[in-house]
């Protein structure tokens, strides 16, 4: 069944390049990024791991886990690696599930037969330390994602956790934000935006990022 936001994100235990990884244990407190590629020794996807991995240090600034699958082999996967270091210019830092019997792909439906009947698509979940879904994005397999925009989501995630507002449009962190429009009192606006606002239209209040 299709995972929806807000949705438990389902626990599992599977094999990895890092041995035997269960799930909630492996993100504890932590937020966490589940992302699945198509297949190991494919062009997109070594651009893909290469570039998450070089984004390690992006990833726990934000107390976030990383955690890729595909469904082939730790062997394979430990033989690609290879490959992923040498022509990014990286070193593989964070595991890769080794999902060959789909158990995981099928618990969070990356498998999309219309698309391709036995490999995964580009899904991508983060999961808040709540273990609670917070957000889905599904590629297909002949277009790559943008891991600084999955970094940019997730400051927006974390940043309208504790603060009602929301992000607007193209939003970057540092950016003004929007104030959430169920919040009308004045007293109320001025304690909790104590850096002020502006009022374009009742609906729509920007106010400094609140917590820099
Ligand atoms: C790739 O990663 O390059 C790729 C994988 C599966 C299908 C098409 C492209």
């Amino acid at each position: 069944m299709a995972i929806r936001l807000g949705d438990t994100a389902p626990d599992f235990t599977q094999e990895s390049t890092h041995g035997p990884i269960k799930f909630y244990e492996y993100l504890g407190e932590s937020w966490g990024v589940l992302f699945s590629h198509p297949a190991d020794f494919t062009p997109v996807c070594t651009t893909e791991l290469g570039m998450a991995a070089s984004l390690k240090s992006e990833f726990e600034k934000r107390n976030v886990k990383m955690l890729a699958l595909s469904v082939d082999s730790v062997d394979d996967h430990k033989k690609w690696i290879d490959d992923i270091n040498e022509t990014q210019t990286t070193t593989m830092n964070f595991p890769v599930l080794a999902d060959a019997d789909r158990r995981v792909s099928d618990l969070y439906d990356m498998i999309h037969p219309e698309a391709d009947n036995t490999a995964t698509v580009r899904s991508v979940f983060v999961i808040g330390p709540d273990r609670k879904v917070k957000l889905t994005l599904t590629y297909p397999a002949s277009t790559g994602r943008n891991f600084e925009e999955i970094l940019r989501v997730i400051d927006s995630l974390q940043l309208t956790a504790g603060y009602s507002v929301a992000t607007p449009v193209n939003w970057k962190h540092g950016e003004d934000v929007v104030i959430a429009p169920a919040l009308q009192d004045p007293d109320d606006l001025d304690r909790r935006f104590p850096k002020g606002y502006e009022v374009i239209k009742p609906y729509l209040r920007t106010t400094p990022q609140p917590n820099l």
